[in-house]
């Protein structure tokens, strides 16, 4: 049995057979991390939402266009997401798995897993709009994932695999573009500065939560500058076409009590390592200057979300798919295609490789 990186990437019914081998062979290359552990929205769901009743989905062509035998996963990009590049660089497998795909081992799981959730967000609200997986219930997900953990792998086995996995969060973005900006009942209750505050409380104790089941090495992706992505250009009704900048101000605010949470929560969680990972400036940088990374299209996405056109997501009808996705930074409205998804995957490394391995 050959084990080439595509079959790693095949989804688990494609590896019930080879599951031993990504067992076996990768755990001791894997140095001290030996699991990621992922949470948060469309940014890092390599599949969930294909199990749960939600349009919020995207296992259809021309998603998957470029992932391994152009299959669609239910990753909202043309190919790998910044997480499964995340997994490899750790030495771990080059995808990581759904929780919800039942057709995955516990054994294949215990390499790394995402509980996240498309269109989901800190805001147990914002994860109403779709009937998405709110955070909380990944957190549950988590717990049952660390008891079935125990029964296969045995209790010290389970407890060094939760303790030494990396944790990754992303989320946050579509508490603002997709509830506080865009639904008028969280904008009654709180100003922005007060909504950030009542976001940032969920994602502390969404951490403590982790930190209290044993997690220590943690890595907190910030927001990017979410007024540049293709749809917020679209809605912008001062500027059509440009960046909302009020967005973008509201991401760096946010970035800047995350950090200062991040160090807060280092200083009071025995052995925690969280790192907080900025991914503001290098997507603020590409967008301004996208011939300097390769691409040639920061502003529409690849699959026809054009400046005047409406809808966020790529469809079996698009017309306008573009020819090569890594002249975009962006697949659809507000997703990034996967070349944008390594650069972005290259800061987290940075930020985390040398501290937790
Ligand atoms: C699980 O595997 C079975 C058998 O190969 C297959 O028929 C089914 O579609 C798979 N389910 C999912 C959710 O991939
Ligand atoms: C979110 O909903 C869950 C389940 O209904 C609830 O337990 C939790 O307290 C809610 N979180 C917040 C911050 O309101
Ligand atoms: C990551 O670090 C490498 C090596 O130091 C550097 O070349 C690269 O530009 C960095 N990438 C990002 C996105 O920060």
């Amino acid at each position: 049995m050959s084990s080439t990186p595509q079959r790693y990437l095949l989804p688990c019914t494609w590896l019930i057979f080879s599951c031993f081998l990504l067992h076996g062979g990768r755990v001791a290359a894997a140095g001290k991390v030996p699991a990621i552990i992922v949470f948060g929205d469309s940014s890092v769901d390599t599949g969930n939402n294909n199990f749960i009743p939600t349009i919020a989905r995207s296992n259809f062509w021309p998603y998957g266009r470029d992932y391994a035998n152009g299959l669609p996963t239910g990753r909202f990009s043309n190919g790998r997401l910044a997480t499964d590049f995340i997994s490899e660089a750790f030495g771990l497998p080059p995808s990581i798995p759904a929780y919800l795909d039942t057709n995955c081992t516990i054994d294949q799981l215990a390499t790394g897993v995402s509980f996240a959730s498309a269109a989901t967000g800190l805001d147990n609200a914002t994860a109403g709009v779709l009937s998405v997986i709110t955070l909380g219930q990944q957190l549950a997900y988590f717990k049952e994932y660390t008891d079935r953990l125990k029964v296969a792998k045995g209790e010290a086995a389970a407890k060094e695999i939760i303790g030494e996995a990396l944790y990754i969060w992303s989320i946050g973005t579509n508490d603002f573009i997709e509830n506080y900006y865009n639904l008028p009942e969280r904008r009654m209750q709180y100003t922005v500065g007060e909504y950030e505050a009542y976001l940032l409380g969920i994602a502390e104790a969404a951490i403590r939560r982790v930190h209290a089941l044993g997690g220590r090495k943690m890595d907190f992706t910030g927001l990017t500058p979410m007024g540049c992505l293709p749809a917020e250009r679209i809605g912008n009704r001062d500027n059509p076409g440009e960046c909302n900048e009020q967005y973008n101000a509201v991401a760096r605010t946010f970035n800047t009590k995350l950090q200062e949470l991040v160090a807060k929560l280092n200083s009071q969680l025995p052995g925690l390592q969280l790192v907080f990972a900025d991914t503001y400036q290098l997507l603020a940088a590409v967008v301004n200057r996208p011939a300097d990374y390769g691409f040639e299209n920061a502003v529409q996405g690849c699959c026809g979300t054009g400046l005047f056109e409406a809808g966020y997501f790529c469809s079996f009808s698009t017309s306008m798919l573009c020819g090569n996705a890594n002249k975009y930074v962006f697949f659809d409205a507000i997703h990034p295609t996967e070349k944008m998804y390594k650069l972005l995957a290259d800061t987290v490394i940075n930020a985390t490789l040398h501290v937790f391995m």
